[in-house]
Parts: structure tokens; sequence; C-alpha cells
């Protein structure tokens, strides 16, 4: 008996003896890698039939060993996340032995049934579309102001969202970007442009004032970033007669072209229970000394109200070199909510808890971030000069997003606002 669980045990945890193509490597790329291994997304080649993945088997077995793909940088010490894409020992070996034993064929026979996509997009298909209406001309070199479009939903009624991507026509230069909800009787951006027509930077937008005068977020666009598909029962709200406004970050990279992103929405069915808002806050008051290899910015979140954490998104640039969300309860307790040890600029990563992560009110949270200034940093642009926080890529920010689930009748400024009743705090 304890034989036999002792054969079933290393059954699960070893890899094959003799592992195949299609038995035991092809299951591992259908869960994990053609997300992003297939053709029109980010991956650089798809990973689907044995002609494409024969000649990538050593390359595969270096970047799963060495913890580069799958894209995944949360530290296994702290928390579960439903979106830990991150392989097993198992499947990890299974790939090394592959690529050791010639990285053979197999028996098509064997092959799992494959993953289905809706064409063109990660979510289900959308219900609505909004698009740049004209591609935006990126030159191939230079700086591109921040550029914001604004585009009229023409929602009648309030509308939940239950899913949303954000889809460049052209990823290459594309940065990042965010999608804001401008309710009908927010004056940020009015009269600066007509709808569609991309301006930047605005008039009257003071350095680092682009916080849409107290709009929500709807979602944000980095590389890597899985589309934002929220939990039966929990939708984003967009108020009727609201637009959406796209604030593009373009980085010209050597080649003149264009790019036309749209927004796909899938949209609840029904009123939900929660609605989802994305709180973020921002340490702008900092200078990174030149050199320095481990400097610090906080920033702190005090939660007035209690919530469910759904995400966590650390947002810092190219000296970022690790971040931490800490909490501290009301009854003084502390605790590691996320820990991303090897900060990777171009793997900026939104991680959701497993397990709805209750946060009691009167909780503190902080953001943990630390940058590396020094000419140890390949990605440092300048290790001499003095880093102040700003919008482009070398300059520097340290934000924690978060979205939290509240009671579906909640906006996000009662949420930031004192209870009205009792003093939880
Ligand atoms: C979230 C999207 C994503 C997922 C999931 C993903 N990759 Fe990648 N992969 C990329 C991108 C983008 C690059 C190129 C940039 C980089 O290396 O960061 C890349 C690069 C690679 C490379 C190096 C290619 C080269 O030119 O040297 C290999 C090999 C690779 N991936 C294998 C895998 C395997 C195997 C998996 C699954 C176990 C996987 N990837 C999962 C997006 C992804």
């Amino acid at each position: 008996m304890r034989y036999l669980s002792f054969l079933l045990a290393t059954a699960v945890l070893l890899p094959a003896a003799d592992p195949t193509f299609y038995k035991d490597v092809l299951p591992v790329l259908e869960n994990r890698c053609i997300e992003c291994h297939r053709p029109g997304e980010i991956g650089p080649m798809p990973l689907q039939t044995y002609k494409q993945v024969r000649p990538w088997a050593a390359s595969m077995k270096e970047q799963v060993e060495t913890g580069k793909m799958p894209p995944w940088d949360a530290d296994p010490k702290y928390g579960h996340f439903a979106n830990d894409r991150s392989l097993t020992a198992a499947e990890k070996a299974t790939l090394a032995a592959w690529a050791k034993t010639g990285a053979k064929e197999g028996d098509p026979k064997q092959a799992p049934p494959h993953r289905q996509f809706v064409e063109g997009w990660n979510i289900q298909k959308p219900d609505v579309v909004l698009s740049m209406p004209k591609p935006f001309p990126i030159p191939a070199s230079g700086q591109v102001d921040y550029q914001y479009i604004v585009i009229p939903t023409g929602f009648k009624e309030d509308t939940w969202v239950q899913a949303a991507e954000i889809r460049p026509s052209d990823r290459s230069v594309v940065h990042h970007m965010v999608i804001w909800i401008r309710e009908p009787g927010n004056k940020w951006l009015r009269g600066e442009a007509n709808p569609g027509e991309p301006f930047g930077p605005p008039n009257g937008l003071q350095r680092g004032d682009t916080g849409g005068l107290g709009s929500e977020i709807l979602n944000i666009y980095t590389p890597g970033m899985v589309p934002d598909v929220w939990k039966p029962g929990q939708a984003k709200m967009i108020p009727a007669g609201s637009d959406i406004v796209f604030q593009m970050h373009y980085t010209p990279n050597g080649k003149a072209t264009q790019d036309q992103t749209k927004l796909g929405l899938v949209l609840a069915k029904e009123k939900p229970k929660q609605r989802i808002i994305t709180l973020s806050s921002s340490n702008t008051r900092f200078e990174i000394p030149p050199g320095d290899p481990n400097y610090e910015v906080i920033t702190t979140l005090q939660l007035r109200n209690a919530a469910t954490i759904e995400s966590f998104f650390p947002h810092m640039h190219l000296r970022g070199k690790d971040y931490t969300y800490r909490i501290t309860y009301p009854d003084g307790k502390v605790e590691t909510l996320l820990s991303v040890p090897r900060y990777r600029f171009n793997w900026q990563l939104a991680y959701k808890p497993a397990q709805p992560l209750l946060i009691p009110a009167g909780s503190k949270i902080e953001g943990i971030a630390h940058f590396d200034n020094s000419p140890n940093n390949p990605n440092n642009p300048d290790p001499k000069a003095k880093v102040h926080f700003g919008e482009q890529s070398w300059e520097e920010m340290a934000v924690a997003f978060i979205d939290v689930a509240v009671d579906v009748n909640t906006t996000r400024r009662d949420f930031m606002r004192r209870p009205a009743s009792g003093d939880h705090e």
C-alpha cells in the first residue's frame, strides 16, 4: 500500500521518462504558453506544432529553468494567485527532459485537444468594441508626448462590464496605456479636441496630473498584461453617457509605424453583486541619487472601508528592482501580500489573489519599491542621473494599483470617504 502510493506520487511529480511532443510537451504549451505564443499575440514565435517548436527545444529549457518564461514574477512564498502561470517542477522537468532526449515527436494521436480562442481576442467575443477612429502615426525616433483620445461610449444606461481587453494594432510601440471612464459631469480634458481626435499634452495639465479629476480607471495595458476578466457577480461600471479616455504612451522603436488601438468589452448579463474599483497610491516626491543600487520609495493607502482585494499591479520604470505589498491590519499585525523580488519593466503583471482577500476597515497597505540606479542595472538609461517622478521611462514612478470589490452601489469616491456611520478607524 505504501509502495503503491509512492508510485502514484512519483508518477505525478516526475516527468515522463521518454517524453514526446504530443503526449508530454504539447499539453504544457497549450496550458501555459500559447496564450502568447500563437499568431497575432505577443510571443515572438508560435509554439503550436511540432515543426514550430522543435527548433526552440533547448531555448525553452533554458527559459523555463531560469524562470524567464512563462512570465510570472511573484515570490511563491507569499500568497496564491488565480492567474499564476508559473510551471510546476514536473512541467519544467518535462520540457528539460524532452530537450535532452532529442526532442522526439511521438504519436499525434496522443495530442491533447486544442485550446480554443476567439479569433483576435483573449476574452469572449466582445459585445462592444470602442476603437481609435484613426491610426496614430508614430515616428521612427524621438519622444512622443502622451496622447489622449476621448471616445464617447454612447451608453444610454449604466453599463456593467464583465471583461475588458485592450488590443493595440502595433504592440511594438505601445509602452503602456490607461483607459479612464469620464463621467458626464467631469470637466477633465473637456474642450481639448474633438472626440476621437488625439491630442497631447493637454492644455493646463500639470506634470503628473494624469489622474482624470476623479475619473475611474477602467483598465490598463502593459506588455504581458492579461485582459481583465472579473468573476461572475463582479463587474466594473460605466455610467450612462460616459466617455472613455485613452491615454497612450508610445515609444518609437526605430521604424515609423502607426497604431490603432481598440478596446473590447464583454457586458455583464445581469446586475452584479459587487462593483470593482481601481485604487492607487503613488509617491511623486522622491529623488533617487546617482548610482544608488537600492533606493526605497514607499507609498501608503489607508483604507477607511472594508473591501476584498481582487488584484495587485505594481508599477515602476526602468530602474525598478523589486516591489512588495505589505498590509498593517487595524490590530497591528503586519503581513506581506505580494512580493516581486525581480521586477521586470517589460513584464508588468497584475497578480490576482486566488482566495478572496478580505481587508478590514482601518487597514494600511504599503507599496514598497526599490530602485537600482547603479551601473549594474543593465536597463539603467543613466546611472549618473538624479531621478525624479515622471512619465517617461527614464524618469521613475512608484505606483501601487489595487483593484477591490465593494458593494455594487458604492462608488470609488464613497469608498475613499470616511464611513458615514460608526468610526472604524
Ligand atoms: C504572457 C505571454 C507569454 C507567455 C505566457 C509565454 N511567453 Fe515566451 N515569450 C513571450 C515574449 C513577449 C517573448 C519575447 C520577449 C521576452 O523574452 O521577454 C518570449 C520569449 C520566449 C522565448 C525566447 C525567444 C527568443 O527569441 O530567444 C522562449 C524560448 C519562450 N518565450 C518560451 C516560452 C514557453 C516555453 C512558454 C510556456 C511555458 C512561454 N514562453 C510562455 C511571451 C510569453
